[in-house]
């Protein structure tokens, strides 16, 4: 859009620019810069337009983004190119990805380059390498406190090894994904380390304050994230004489987005680590970005600012990168990290679906879909050009985050049923064998969350144990029905390392002072790549896994259907153990998948008149995955026990 007082406000950065940019061949920029300016100044206006050096910091600002494209390697500037003409290049069924631990996964970087080829045998050809980062080594947060933005943590290999494993997958096709920690630091960071020597500059990069006033002014409505290892939202600090805000723990400092030198800083961040050629940044923890006194400091007006700002500065310098949002929220707020009213994401592409993972963790315990389906249901359409990071899980705690309205009309109380799920995991119910551990216990709220592998919470560790063939066998299945959901669903579905080999919860973390008092450690496995290669002996139960979920990946990828165009109707059926949808072409009426979930132990029935089959699947089907008709007993649909169907017209 053309604004007068905007575009004169271009003029003057583009006349006064510093030569060495001027010079430059920059027509892409350019354009980019026309088109986004408008935007970008009303944002940058909006944020920081009462100070009175606004112009000189739009001038850092521009230039900022200058720098990086100039900055940007050749090869990336054509795939910016090629990504603009195919805009819709990540919603498509073909990806699919893997989070993972560098060191647990292959001790290093060059390691890592060694196992490539594991991705590709799966199939999988999306990389989220968890935060490289050169971190404390005793205060990581599992490399979510960075001491360096610009380094990598020496123990993985230089910043060489990182480029000679991009180029290799690249050349492979394979996407990256990494993390910008951009809501803190660490407290060894050169900025906290400036402001703790008393620099009032560094101290504004943070939220520190002299007394207690204003802490205790955000105490009383900011709930806590670790309650059981970190209290309270601010830390004195000897050295500064200064209480310090940190949310999370208090080696980890909340970076000041009202300071606009802040939001360059980190812009500069991350147009750095998009040329050095990661294909997709997770930004962490984007719902705390900005804090008001009197309110939760969560999913805040101004934090969408920043990241709608910061989407548009990366459009112009960096248009093939696009971000993920990760932002474990409610529903209705975590739909507005896309942008709210309109069609293309305004803030991040992508966003973690922590709903849909919760509501089927709710569904494996009850083995019924009410919740799952009520969830659903109420979850808000989001935009066309935007998608969802469906898992099963992450790195983090499973927390049971989903709506009490939703809860309540499934006809459960949501204390008391939160208080099942928790028990249910930790494996304190009577009819359970899960290996969860609780995680973040808050004795104020009643809040618990749960850590542990996928395999030991669905009960293959004490399947195993007990040598019990039957329940080693319904683990398994659960395995597969979980995963066969999210990569169903409409998105991209994110595997977690070792959950396609069934890899169990990992005590090792018991004996590391650094991590014992954090659960999480126990599904940060380190994977054994003996057991790794029975993935290829049948019989095995890695074997199960592995062959069955490559086989699934290669279905997904050649079901148009399954590509992310919001293009999913919830299908509501009698049966409470069946979660049923169906995915369908926008474009070609009669293109259907009709994706059907068993949760319980017990073979189920799906009435096939009750269901508008000419609508949601014409007949004879087949289900896609194992290439066969299903059973169909007196026009109704047999499921066997956790099982599922992804069904299609003959
Ligand atoms: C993010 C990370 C989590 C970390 C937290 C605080 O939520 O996923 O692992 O503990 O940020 O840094």
């Amino acid at each position: 859009m053309y604004e007068q007082i905007a575009h004169s406000l271009l003029n003057d950065i583009l006349n006064r620019i510093k030569p060495e940019i001027r010079d430059q061949d920059l027509r892409h920029f350019y354009t980019r810069l026309g088109a986004n300016f408008y935007a970008i100044h009303s944002l940058f206006k909006n944020l920081y337009g009462d100070r009175e050096d606004f112009d000189q910091q739009a001038q850092d600002l521009v230039e900022t983004m200058a720098r990086g494209y100039i900055n940007r390697a050749p090869e990336l500037r054509r795939l910016d190119l090629d990504r603009e003409k195919d805009f819709n290049w990540f919603l498509s069924q073909e990806w699919v990805g893997m989070a993972l631990y560098c060191d647990g996964f292959a001790g290093d970087l060059n390691g890592l380059q060694n196992k490539l080829s594991y991705f590709q045998e799966l199939g999988v050809n999306l990389v989220h390498i968890m935060p490289l980062m050169r971190c404390p080594q005793d205060k990581s947060d599992g490399g979510y406190a960075v001491s360096d933005f610009r380094d990598i943590n020496p123990a993985m290999g230089t910043m060489d090894d990182l480029g000679d494993l991009i180029a290799e997958m690249k050349q492979r096709d394979l996407l990256l994904v990494l993390d910008v920690v951009v809501n803190h630091t660490s407290d060894q960071h050169e900025w906290a380390q400036h402001a703790q020597a008393g620099e009032k500059t560094y101290q504004e990069y943070y939220y520190t304050f002299k007394n207690r006033d204003i802490p205790d002014m955000f105490e009383q409505s900011m709930p806590e994230v670790f309650p059981e290892t970190a209290p309270g939202n601010f830390t004195w600090n000897n050295q500064m004489e200064r209480w310090v805000m940190t949310v999370f723990n208090d080696y980890q400092w909340y970076l000041n987005y009202s300071n606009p030198a802040v939001f360059i800083e980190m812009l500069d961040i991350i147009l750095y680590w998009a040329n050095q050629g990661a294909d997709i940044l997770r930004l962490d923890a984007v719902a705390f970005l900005w804090k008001k006194i009197g309110s939760t400091c969560q999913n805040e007006r101004e934090a969408h600012l920043i990241l709608q700002l910061l989407k548009d500065c990366c459009q112009v310098t960096a248009p093939g990168v696009v971000f993920i949002a990760e932002a474990i929220v409610a529903p209705v707020e975590v739909i507005k990290y896309f942008g709210e009213d309109a069609v293309i994401a305004k803030e991040c592409e992508i966003a973690y679906n922590a709903t849909f993972m919760a509501l089927l963790w709710d569904a494996v315990a009850t083995k019924n879909a009410r919740l799952l389906n009520q969830g659903i249901k109420n979850l808000p359409v989001k935009l066309d050009r935007a998608t969802w990071l469906n898992y099963i899980r992450c790195h983090d705690d499973i927390g049971f985050g989903f709506d009490d309205r939703d809860i309540l009309l499934c006809g459960y109380e949501p204390v008391s049923h939160r208080k099942f799920l928790v028990d249910y995991y930790t494996g304190q119910y009577e009819d359970s064998h899960a290996k969860g551990r609780p995680f973040g216990q808050n004795l104020k709220t009643g809040d618990t969350r749960i850590s542990g592998a996928l395999a030991s919470l669905v009960g293959l560790e004490h399947a195993l144990a007990e040598n019990d063939e039957q329940a080693i066998h319904d683990s398994i299945k659960i395995i597969l029905l979980l995963h066969s959901m999210i990569m169903a669903f409409g998105g991209i579905p994110l595997f977690y390392y070792g959950d396609a080999i069934g890899t169990l919860n990992d005590d090792s973390y018991l004996n590391d002072p650094n991590k014992m008092w954090d659960s999480r450690w126990v599904h940060r496995p380190a994977i054994d790549w003996q057991k790794a290669e029975r993935r290829n002996l049948p019989d095995t139960v890695e074997f199960k896994i592995f062959s069955a979920l490559k086989r699934m990946i290669s279905v997904r990828k050649e079901v148009a259907v399954f590509a992310d165009h919001n293009n999913r109707e919830l299908i509501e059926v009698d049966n409470p153990h069946l979660f049923v949808f169906s995915r369908y072409h926008l474009r070609r009426p009669g293109e259907r998948v009709l994706v059907v979930g068993n949760f319980s132990n017990k073979p189920q029935h799906l009435n096939l008149d009750n269901l508008d089959v000419k609508d949601a699947c014409n007949r004879p089907m087949v289900d896609l995955y194992r290439g066969e008709s299903p059973e169909i007993f007196k026009n109704s649909l047999v499921i066997p026990p956790f099982s599922f169907y992804w069904l299609s017209g003959g």
